[in-house]
């Protein structure tokens, strides 16, 4: 379904050019669930942009179901459903006038816009809410009408660029599942980025974006096994914090530390080292407490791009730091 090629993209800003995307490779296939991960500037918005045809390669080759997008850029849009990271409504209109100005923007019948406007808006718990100006519609409830549209006319693309963010979880659990179903009916290829890690761990495939490249791309279970077995974490004196990171990467070569609070330290277990149990114990500071867990997709990005997910939202934590070098 998407074919994309050496592409590049930059920008000319007055601080000079800046390139977005370097040379990207991928290839994602029809039906498939892929998630797009990245760190705040990665690209991912760039790439999105330029698979919906809203901006144009510097260079390289992009496809979709087998039509260039810079070629043939109107046959694309009609493949497509996007649901931009920036709202894009019309806040003059009412719901049922924005889902109704897009259907008729790609041709559908009198008959099967009532009809799918009914079904979507349903679905979003806005039926209620038809008649209302957009304007006076919340955030969570301007991006559950944006999702509507985007599914409007049975897309065989769906693009979602951090589809969910501020959207309670009742909601998001019911876009999804609307999302999966539409994938089974109508074998719709959705392409994700999100910030929220359950979201892309149901992904097929996950590619993570670092700096306009992608540095890993696999099933979320390989990428979970690429990071190690296991994640060790422990509690220890903040004071001690730095001698036990210390010990423990010029003792076991144990990289990629990370804290989420004062006094915490956790880290991915090397493969073919000790047992932790004898690690912990020859650590010359008390430890307080100690938890091992199976790796997630956040461990995933940490080790593949030495950064944390920064969360645009609510979900920012001012403890979720990265440490690769001193604490
Ligand atoms: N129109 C533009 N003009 C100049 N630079 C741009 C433009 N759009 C994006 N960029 C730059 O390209 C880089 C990638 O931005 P992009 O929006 O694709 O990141 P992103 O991965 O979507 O990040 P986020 O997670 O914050 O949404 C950034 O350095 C950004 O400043
Ligand atoms: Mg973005």
């Amino acid at each position: 379904m998407i074919r994309i090629e050496n592409l590049k993209k930059e920008f000319v800003t007055p601080s000079g050019v800046r390139t977005a995307v370097k040379g990207l490779d991928l290839k994602v296939g029809t039906g498939e669930f892929f998630a797009l991960l990245g760190p705040n500037g990665a690209g991912k918005t760039t790439t999105i942009s330029i698979l919906a045809t809203i901006l144009k390669p510097t260079s390289g080759s992009v496809r979709v179901d087998d039509l260039d997008v810079e070629k043939e850029p109107h046959l694309v849009r009609q493949k497509i459903g996007i649901i931009f990271q920036d709202p894009s409504l019309d806040d003059r209109l009412s719901a049922l006038e924005n889902m109704e100005f897009h259907g008729r923007l790609y041709g559908m019948s009198r008959n099967q816009r009532g009809e799918r406007t009914e079904t979507l808006l349903h679905m979003v718990d806005l039926w209620d809410r038809k008649d209302d100006l957009v304007r006076s519609f919340s955030g969570g409830m301007r991006r559950r009408l944006e999702i509507a549209r985007g599914l409007m006319h049975y897309p065989r693309l769906l693009i979602l660029d951090e589809p969910t963010i501020g959207l309670d979880p009742k909601t998001r659990r019911v876009i999804w599942e609307y999302v999966h179903q539409s994938r089974k009916k109508w074998g719709m290829t959705v392409f994700l980025t999100t910030h929220y890690l359950e979201e892309a761990d149901s992904a097929d495939r996950v590619g993570v974006m670092d700096e306009g490249s992608l540095v890993a791309l696999d099933t979320p279970e390989k990428l979970k096994k690429m990071v190690g077995p296991e994640i060790v974490i422990l509690k220890t004196d903040p004071h001690s914090l730095e001698s036990v990171r210390q010990y423990l990467e010029n003792t076991f070569g144990i990289r990629d530390f990370h804290s989420e609070a004062p006094g915490e330290l956790s880290f991915p277990m090397p493969t073919g080292v000790e047992s932790v149990i004898n690690i912990v114990r020859s650590v010359p500071a008390s430890i307080r407490a100690m938890t091992i867990r199976t790796p997630d997709l956040d461990d995933v990005f940490i080790q593949m791009t030495g950064k944390n997910m920064v969360l645009n939202q609510e979900n920012a934590s001012p403890f979720h730091r990265v440490y690769r070098g001193k604490l």
